[in-house]
């Protein structure tokens, strides 16, 4: 069973649901899960500390301030100690303190110094759940990289019907399990992928090169994203200036050649995201001193082609990444031409991105992305951050890394 031993910090927020948490600890404890609570100030209107005591076997945290409890284990300890962190119930009140990142009391300063995956699970009448501050807010904490349970859709205390109601005990239960499960799995088998990312530079002479305007913001927060669901990445990126991500090996490399050598060293993996921004020409000869000015001669430049990484991923016959994903930079006919792609490199999906538009795509922190998979599907991750899109591209591919080798 994946959830015994598990150690769960549990954070009470102030809305009538938090009587569900009782129920919540009873599973959990009768799974023989660990748990801890922090009773916020507003929760203690609802439920009591003792209650949270009895069922917990263990002391409620309630004050930053109380010298007793940081003497017991201090909030960072409190943070460190637990394998997941839920919110429950999360109010409107609660969700907007977090997206300003404020640590006010014992709550919101756990929250903020913590190193592991926070759920939320919201609970609000329908109109303030709807309202756009809520819904700006739920941008903002999902950009952040907070999970959400919920909320579900039905009656509520108030008496009012739709989007708002808290999930319920088994709801979140069958969610953490499957949560816990997929990260076993994931260490079980020492799943690994690679995402190239940035552009790469092909060289006239030593000081000319040509390239393009990649920044590699969208393959980093695709690797951090898989690194986060456990999985073994290497990043193998072309010049950027991005800050190398913890806990990620990467490789730097400058000409496509390089990146197609780094790619074969690195296999094999489970899984291959191809973001970079391949060179798909290089210069046929490369001079080894500076061209002089007078003999340069512009009008002709002669061009060979580079080795095309992600075909040869696709097409890689005694290493192939189970799932091998490409990127499609287009400026028209975005879907048809995406598609094409797709079918004669052979990869299992591409993710298409209108670079025409200078909101998103190159060197922009911000995405739109059509997938499409080889039966036709097309599924469009609406303009988001793009750590945002690379969350969610990390979830699907584990997800049908999971669905091809039958994991339920
Ligand atoms: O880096 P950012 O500033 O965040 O911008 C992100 C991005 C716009 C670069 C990214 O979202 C993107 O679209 N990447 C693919 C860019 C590209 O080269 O697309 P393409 O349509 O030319 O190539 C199709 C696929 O083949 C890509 O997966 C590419 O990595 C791959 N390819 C291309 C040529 C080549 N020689 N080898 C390859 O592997």
């Amino acid at each position: 069973m994946t959830l015994k031993n598990k150690k769960i910090l549990i954070i009470i927020g102030g809305g009538i649901a938090a009587y569900k948490s009782l129920d919540l600890i009873r599973l959990l404890k009768k799974n023989h899960v660990e748990v801890r609570t922090i009773l916020t100030k507003s929760g203690r209107e609802f439920v009591t500390p003792l209650s949270l005591s009895t069922l917990t076997k263990s002391k409620t945290f309630e004050n930053i301030f109380d010298s007793e409890s940081e003497a017991e284990i201090d909030h960072i300890a409190l943070s460190r100690w637990a394998d997941i962190i839920l919110v429950i119930p999360t109010t409107a009140n609660f969700m907007s303190k977090l997206s300003l990142g404020k640590a006010e009391d014992l709550a919101t300063t756990v929250l903020l110094a913590a190193d592991k995956d926070i759920i939320l699970v919201p609970a609000m009448n329908v109109r303030m759940w709807l309202h756009k501050a809520t819904q700006s807010n739920l941008k903002i904490l999902q950009d952040f990289g907070y999970l959400f349970i919920g909320p579900e859709k039905g009656e509520m205390a108030c008496g009012e019907f739709g989007e708002g109601k808290m999930s319920s005990p088994r709801q979140i239960f069958s969610y953490l399990k499957n949560y816990f499960d997929k990260k076993n799995i994931v260490k079980e088998r020492n799943l690994k992928a690679l995402v190239t990312a940035g552009p790469t530079r092909e060289y006239i002479d030593p000081i000319r090169y040509i390239s393009n305007e990649s920044s590699g913001k969208q393959g980093y927060e695709i690797a951090i994203a898989l690194s986060k669901l456990g999985i073994k990445t290497t990043l193998i990126t072309g010049p950027s200036k991005l800050a190398p991500p913890k806990g990620i090996k990467v490789k730097k490399i400058i000409s496509a050649d390089e990146m197609l050598n780094e790619v074969k060293k690195t296999l094999p993996v489970d899984l291959a995201v191809c973001t970079a921004a391949v060179a798909d020409f290089k210069p046929a000869e490369k001079s080894k001193n500076k061209i002089k000015k007078k003999k340069l001669n512009f009008k002709s430049i002669n061009f060979i082609k580079n080795s095309d990484i992600l075909d040869f991923l696709s097409k890689n016959n005694r290493n192939r990444p189970q799932i091998v994903a490409g990127f499609s930079a287009e400026t028209k006919n975005v879907i048809k031409n995406s598609t094409q792609k797709m079918k004669d490199k052979n990869c299992d999906l591409i993710f298409a991105n209108d670079v025409s538009k200078k909101e998103i795509g190159f060197n922009s922190d911000f995405n739109k992305v059509s997938m499409i998979d080889q039966k036709g599907n097309i599924k469009i991750l609406p303009k988001n951050k793009k750590s945002f899109i690379a969350n969610k591209i990390a979830q699907i591919l584990l997800d049908k890394l999971f669905d091809d080798r039958n994991i339920n």
